[in-house]
């Protein structure tokens, strides 16, 4: 019988044939992901830039900032004023966990691009929790933004009416984002001693998850009084205070303070044409930060009309600003007798002079840097010019 009715509708049974072929090749991509997705390294930190010099003060504001409660921070400063190097030194820190997205990068051509990378980062970002001993259940987390993201990409491949990304689309991957947060925030792991068997705690993890009072939840460093705060060394501090503050810090907290990191953010608008979607965007990152106090989001940028734009969106009232500048004159000239001058060869130094070079670059230290590497490499031979442009 069915097989006559097959024969009778010959384009159901090929419909059927190309659905379970795609079932297959669904799982045999699921399958390639996962075996990438073992042997990629955990992503929730970045490298500081080599050679990074301390700027205390900038150094504290940002600090601060992510001390405080979650909030959604713009960092503003002309562009190589080097936003990105500070931010890359104080979040390479063990107490966060890093969604970082430059949108400077090609890979960010429009919002199709933009939903795929923030669903990749947000499914490995849980995914490398997953990985924490006591936090294996985070795997499923990660599974929802896959899943989600295969129904996207079904969905855009089928090209059958609203072929593209769409508001909806954000607005639950966000929501998505906003409920595993809210998993890993209240997530109680068991005590190393309390089961053996990894599916007898898995057991444990979701009933104490699940006894855990809603209480109001701080992240495990916010907890500090102010005094302890002020007593906080920076990355200048002398050795001893980093190993007194390391030894006080012993047994480190396994959770991590999730940062939503955006660079050169003033690209947004251009990534993402719709108006409607952009709001649905920034809203969300409102939500996530001052209403939820979920994360932090950091927004860098160089373009002052962003922060007009964000205005005009209602969104800059809820923001914070911090305003990078060139280094101070002393700090340009501690920067230039420690990460300068060794690189000058002695007989090449007596020609170059602190106030002489100040005048022409100020504080902004990447004009040091180069006009350095092009007077050694012409043997300190370089047309006054040079130090013109
Ligand atoms: N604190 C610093 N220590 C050493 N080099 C720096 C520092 N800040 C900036 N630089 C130099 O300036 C360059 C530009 O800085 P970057 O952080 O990319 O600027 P921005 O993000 O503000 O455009 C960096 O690649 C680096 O060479
Ligand atoms: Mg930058």
């Amino acid at each position: 019988m069915s097989r006559s009715s097959s024969f009778h509708q010959p384009a159901g049974t090929l419909k059927s044939l190309n659905e379970a072929r795609q079932l297959l090749d669904d799982a045999r991509r699921d399958l390639t992901e996962n075996r990438e997705r073992a042997q990629l390294r955990p992503s929730h930190t970045f490298s500081p830039i080599p050679g990074f010099f301390p700027r205390t003060a900038e150094l504290q504001a940002v600090e601060r900032a992510l001390e405080e409660e979650p909030c959604f921070t713009v960092l503003f400063g002309a562009s190589s004023v080097g936003k990105t190097a500070l931010l890359r030194q104080v979040l390479c820190s063990d107490k966060y966990h890093v969604l970082h997205f430059d949108l400077r990068i090609a890979g960010f051509a429009d919002l199709d691009s933009l939903y795929m990378s923030l669903s990749q980062q947000m499914e490995q970002y849980f995914a490398t929790i997953a990985k924490i001993e006591g936090y294996g259940e985070f795997e499923k987390e990660a599974w929802g933004f896959k899943h989600d993201r295969l129904n996207v990409e079904r969905r855009i491949a089928d090209n059958t009416g609203m072929a593209q990304i769409r508001t909806s689309d954000i607005a639950r991957l966000m929501e998505l984002f906003q409920s595993s947060l809210l998993t890993y925030r209240q997530f109680v792991p068991p005590s190393p001693n309390s089961q053996s068997s990894s599916t007898a705690s898995r057991d444990s993890i979701s009933s104490q998850a699940n006894q855990s009072k809603p209480k109001r939840f701080r992240w495990p460093w916010q907890s500090k009084s102010p005094s302890d705060r002020a007593r906080k060394p920076n990355a200048n501090g002398s050795p001893q205070d980093r190993a007194q503050s390391a030894e006080k810090d012993v047994p480190k907290p396994v959770k991590k303070m999730p940062v939503f990191f955006i660079d050169e953010a003033h690209k947004l608008p251009g990534l993402i044409q719709s108006m409607e979607t952009m709001k649905c965007l920034l809203d969300s990152m409102l939500v996530l930060t001052k209403q939820d106090r979920l994360c932090h989001v950091i927004h860098a940028t160089s373009d002052p009309f962003y922060q007009t734009w964000l205005r005009q969106l209602n969104v800059m009232q809820h923001c914070k600003i911090i305003t990078i500048g060139d280094c101070s004159k002393s700090d340009a000239r501690t920067f230039y007798h420690e990460r300068i001058l060794p690189r000058v060869p002695e007989r090449l130094r007596h020609s170059l002079s602190f106030e002489r070079l100040y005048e022409a670059f100020g504080g902004r230290l990447v004009h040091w840097q180069d006009y350095i590497t092009d007077y050694v490499n012409a043997n300190g031979q370089l047309e006054s010019e040079h130090l013109v442009k």
